[in-house]
């Protein structure tokens, strides 16, 4: 079997480390992958975004199965391009994809069928968005409707922030064509819970939930980024919140999918806010989360392969999906200066790691001379698993710390927050 993974991140190199474990994959490709993703897989310098090259790619390759990882090319329908030449994937169709490619479409979804979320206007016209902005609750969330790398949205504290939010999102197009309409949408408050959920559309196989950390710098401080590190599981979901997410979001999301004749098969993961009325879904993505992912997989005990082709046959009812009892930690090691201006091309060293740890390559070249060294903001996740959070988080430091490169950045206290909760 010969598989290919669209994408090339930290997300990516866990997905394909999980793959491997699979004794009928006999090769795995990733487009384009990274130079840390080039231990364990061959990769090919086609982009992600690329849907005519990816095409060209498998049909002229062989590939059995395809994995398509990022945002961007399930909005852009690289499975139905892939499956229309006959080629199985995992990962939802553009229709179903618009779940995350368009807020306007998700929010006026759950409306529609009375699924938890944040209360909300959208708007098409500034004038319009201006003249609510006099009269809104403060503070108040403003979102550009489509995909903005994560940083589409903005908390706005004053009257005088969401003017200028307005402004910088649909007159200036801080966020480009994703600007063109606006979410206003009530401020919730309360933990937030990641959980990524397997579906063929059929039924829905929630996975381990872990808890992200958005912000650049220790207490969640400093700007937003990609994710500095998680961990799973997020202890402030117990087993009731997850009866009632089950209940209340999780089927009736797979069957308002259904009930708009956009069938979602693939990884759907649901951002949630545990408030003081209940738990409401703050975003959907069309996808695995990054860095969610990276701890979340070295916990499934179940093969993944196995899952993957179910979701994609419409027989996860017919699988395991079995989560280990202990707990991973993923710190990501970024290059100083991220997410704002920051330097790469360092030479790094990475550690040995054991089964039970991992350090997934999320922005990392191969230079001329075939030396690994960093080409991105957020260049790793050193992870591990261990029986408790405690030992998983200081275990994942251990492993972040012997990771060498001239100017590595972490955080100091991913997992504090859940380790207090537990406690
Ligand atoms: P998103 O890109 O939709 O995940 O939003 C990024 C972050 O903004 C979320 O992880 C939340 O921390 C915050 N956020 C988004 N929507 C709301 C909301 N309605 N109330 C409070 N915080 C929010
Ligand atoms: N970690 C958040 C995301 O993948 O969007």
């Amino acid at each position: 079997m010969k598989v290919m993974v669209v994408g090339g991140g930290g997300r990516e190199h866990a997905i394909i480390q999980s793959l491997k474990k699979n004794p009928e994959i006999t090769e795995i490709v990733a487009l384009p992958g990274n130079g840390g993703i080039a231990a364990d897989a061959t990769c090919v310098n086609i982009g992600a975004k690329d849907i005519d090259g990816i095409v060209e790619y498998a049909k002229s390759n062989a590939i059995d199965f395809t994995v398509v990882a990022p945002d961007d090319p399930l909005v852009l329908g690289c499975v139905d391009a892939l499956e229309s030449i006959g080629i199985p994937c995992f990962g939802p169709h553009a229709n179903a994809a618009i779940i995350e490619g368009s807020k306007v479409f998700s929010k006026n979804l759950m409306k529609k069928y009375n699924i938890p979320t944040a209360a909300y206007e959208v708007f098409e016209d500034l004038e319009a968005a201006l003249a609510y902005a006099e009269a809104c609750p403060i503070p108040i969330v403003v979102k550009a409707d489509g995909l903005a790398l994560g940083k589409g949205v903005l908390i706005c504290e004053t009257r005088e922030d969401v003017r200028a939010a307005l402004r910088s999102i649909m007159e200036d197009k801080i966020f480009g064509a994703s600007g063109s309409s606006v979410v206003m949408e009530e401020f919730l408050t309360g933990p937030e819970v990641s959980v990524l959920a397997f579906t063929d559309g059929k039924v829905v196989r929630p996975m381990v939930s872990s808890m992200d950390h958005k912000r650049a710098r220790d207490n969640d401080e400093g700007l937003n980024t990609g994710g500095m590190g998680t961990v799973a599981p997020n202890p402030y979901y117990t087993k009731e919140i997850a009866d009632t997410c089950m209940k209340e979001i999780f089927l009736p999301t797979i069957e308002a999918m259904n009930a708009e004749g956009r069938t979602f098969k693939g990884c759907l993961y649901f951002g949630l806010m545990l408030t003081p009325n209940g738990p409401k879904v703050i975003e959907y993505n069309c996808r695995f989360g990054d860095p969610e992912t990276q701890v979340v997989l070295p916990l499934l005990q179940s093969d993944l392969f196995t899952i993957m082709r179910a979701v994609h046959d419409g027989t996860l009812a017919d699988v395991d999906v079995v989560f280990g009892d202990g707990a991973a930690c993923c710190v990501v090691c970024a290059s100083d200066g991220y997410p704002g201006k920051y330097e790469t091309g360092f030479p790094m060293t990475l550690p040995a790691v054991t089964d039970t740890e991992a350090v997934y390559v999320a922005g990392a070249k191969l230079n001329e001379n075939g030396v690994l060294v960093t080409g991105g903001g957020r260049v790793l996740g050193a992870v591990a698993v261990r029986d408790t959070l405690e030992e998983a988080i200081s275990a994942a430091y251990e492993v972040a710390d012997s990771v060498q490169f001239a100017n590595k950045y972490m955080r100091r206290d991913i997992g504090q927050r859940a380790l207090a909760a537990k406690n």
